[in-house]
């Protein structure tokens, strides 16, 4: 009865983390922060204010800092998105994406990202998505089940006919609030709450998947 796929972006279909860590880097160095790319790992699916509150700590900002701060990091992060190509999306993803587009599976993305619209345009395969929930879309970010929900109703499906591929806990933990069936991408101590827990979407056929989520459904 899945009628729907909704997708998460950054870890899923392309790797920004580390471009997302090297703006936060210059960002941290330009305030004396000390950041490096293991403390990245726990910004991983976190949202923007989010993560400078992690970077930051208990170090005494202003909320005009704050604001300064997250712009000035999505600025550097903005440069470095643009020389993305479809040469950076993972390996797997259009494979499976057109698997399911001929299967006649809607397609959404579900990003918490501002800059989702960019990525996907610089992907080159905003033709092979129906409706893009973003940053923009609603107020309270992953692990809240908003912009699942949203992204359920862009495309017309009740959360039970939908199913949310991520890369983040609190990802896992926003399809399951939803109602949503979860697969989970990377380690079980990351993704292990997703209903179906895989490495990446290479060489993921859409009949296996099913399969094993009727089996976990019986
Ligand atoms: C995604 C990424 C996070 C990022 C967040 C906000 O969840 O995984 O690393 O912080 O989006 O992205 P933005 O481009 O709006 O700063
Ligand atoms: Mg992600």
């Amino acid at each position: 009865n899945i009628q729907g796929f909704i997708f998460d972006l950054d870890g899923v279909l392309t790797d920004t983390a580390e471009l997302h860590y090297l703006a936060w880097k210059k960002l941290a160095d330009e305030e004396g922060i000390p950041f490096n790319s293991q403390d990245n790992e726990a910004l991983r699916g976190v949202s923007r204010r989010a993560s400078l509150m992690l970077i930051v700590g208990d170090r005494p900002y202003t909320e005009a800092q704050i604001q300064e701060m997250m712009e000035r990091k999505n600025s550097y992060y903005m440069e470095l998105i643009q020389n993305m190509t479809s040469k950076d999306l993972l390996p797997g993803a259009i494979a499976f994406l057109d698997e399911l587009r001929q299967a006649g599976i809607k397609i959404g993305i579900g990003s918490a990202s501002k800059n989702a619209r960019t990525v996907i345009k610089r992907l080159g395969i905003a033709d092979k998505v129906d409706a893009i929930a973003d940053g923009y879309s609603v107020q309270q970010p992953k692990p809240a089940p908003d912009l699942f929900l949203y992204s359920a109703k862009q495309l017309g499906l009740e959360p039970a006919q939908s199913i949310v591929v991520e890369d983040a806990a609190a990802g896992i933990e926003a399809a399951l609030a939803a109602g949503m069936w979860a697969v989970g991408l990377g380690p079980v101590e990351r993704v292990g709450a997703a209903h179906v827990v895989l490495p990446s979407l290479e060489g993921i056929k859409w009949a296996d998947l099913r399969a094993k989520l009727s089996d976990i459904a019986r």
